[in-house]
């Protein structure tokens, strides 16, 4: 069975993006992959952390990764900085990737800004970690969105320069499982943005911990145009709004947009919305009720964690040791 790799940063305010664009993906992945799920505090570190906070970020995606429906004692649940192997590997890394390659990388630049001097060297380093945290368990498939692309392709690119120059088969050249239908889920204020934790606006995200009223207030007040609900697909172009609000419609109720439309089309924004709250209610309060019982029970949690980052060292070790061994390391 093939090995796959993700990883999530912990966030605190998980939203219907985080939930639609990536843990439900991972959640239907189980049947056919042997899944390593890690939650990656050592990532999230690269921006400054308050420390209290990142704990309780932490433990936050632990719990609605276990809510939504990942099986931790069949798969590898844990957080990054209990095995030693991802910053081992990483240093490697560090040595193998070239200046010249992580010179590329969009997402640096975009998240360091104009301040580049001022960025820490372990946000310009992230993508070597990414590689090591893939490599360390020889993954051979990674479920991404867009954004991680480059990423991917940098540790392919490494894993190829280190089996090369060690003149090895150390790493498998890990291929991205992109999601087909993944669900891109805009700001309910601006259907041109992604939703997100930082919007300043709290009416632009539905967020996991959101109660039924908070939920059926925010899509109430959700953006939309004056026409009436599109017919078919092609009648969404330049309807940024109505594309968002019906995809979501869609992702939750796991059909198409084309049937969405066919069910919808011709109605009020009011109508739809409507229907649109009771779906997603319906859909979210389960996870969020098992959310809220988790997050009220850290120890359950953190013992979760540990026992997932004891699974996920036996696995590590060997690989690590070999890496070690090739590279010209003395045993210990
Ligand atoms: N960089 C990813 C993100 O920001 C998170 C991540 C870290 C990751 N390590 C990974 C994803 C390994 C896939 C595989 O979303």
């Amino acid at each position: 069975m093939s090995r796959i790799f993700s990883g999530v940063q912990p966030t605190g305010d998980l939203h219907l993006g985080n939930y639609l664009g990536a843990i439900r993906n991972w959640v239907r992945l189980q049947d056919d992959y042997e899944c390593i799920f890690c939650v990656v505090d050592m990532h999230a570190i690269t921006t400054w952390q308050d420390p209290d906070g990142l704990q309780a970020s932490t433990r936050e995606v632990t719990a609605a990764l276990l809510a939504s429906g990942i099986d931790a004692d069949k798969h590898t649940v844990f957080n990054q900085s209990q095995v030693p192997g991802h910053a081992e590997l990483a240093w490697i890394f560090n040595c193998v990737a070239r200046m010249g390659w992580l010179n590329r990388m969009t997402q640096f630049k975009e998240k360091a800004g104009k301040n580049r001097e001022n960025a820490s060297v372990g946000l310009y380093a992230y993508p070597n970690l990414m590689a090591a945290d893939i490599l360390l368990y020889k993954a051979t498939h990674v479920p991404v969105g867009e954004d991680q692309k480059q990423h991917l392709e940098l540790t392919r690119d490494i894993a190829q320069k280190f089996n090369n120059d060690f003149k090895c088969d150390m790493f498998p050249v890990v291929e991205p499982l992109i999601f087909g239908a993944a669900t891109r889920v805009m700001s309910l204020r601006d259907g041109t943005s992604k939703m997100s934790k930082s919007d300043p606006s709290d009416l632009s995200r539905i967020t996991m911990t959101d109660d039924a009223d908070a939920i059926a207030k925010k899509i109430r007040k959700a953006k939309t145009d004056p026409e009436p609900l599109p017919e078919n697909e092609k009648g969404l172009e330049g309807r940024p709004e109505a594309a968002n609000l019906m995809g979501i419609y869609a992702a939750l109720s796991d059909t198409t947009l084309d049937e969405v439309c066919t069910n919808f089309g011709g109605e009020q924004f009011s109508t739809f919305k409507q229907n649109l709250a009771d779906l997603a209610v319906s859909k979210l309060a389960p996870i969020q009720d098992e959310m809220r019982r988790l997050m009220a029970d850290p120890a359950y949690v953190d013992g979760v964690l540990r026992g997932g980052a004891q699974k996920a060292r036996n696995m590590a070790q060997p690989i690590i040791d070999e890496v070690k061994a090739t590279v010209g390391y003395l045993k210990p």
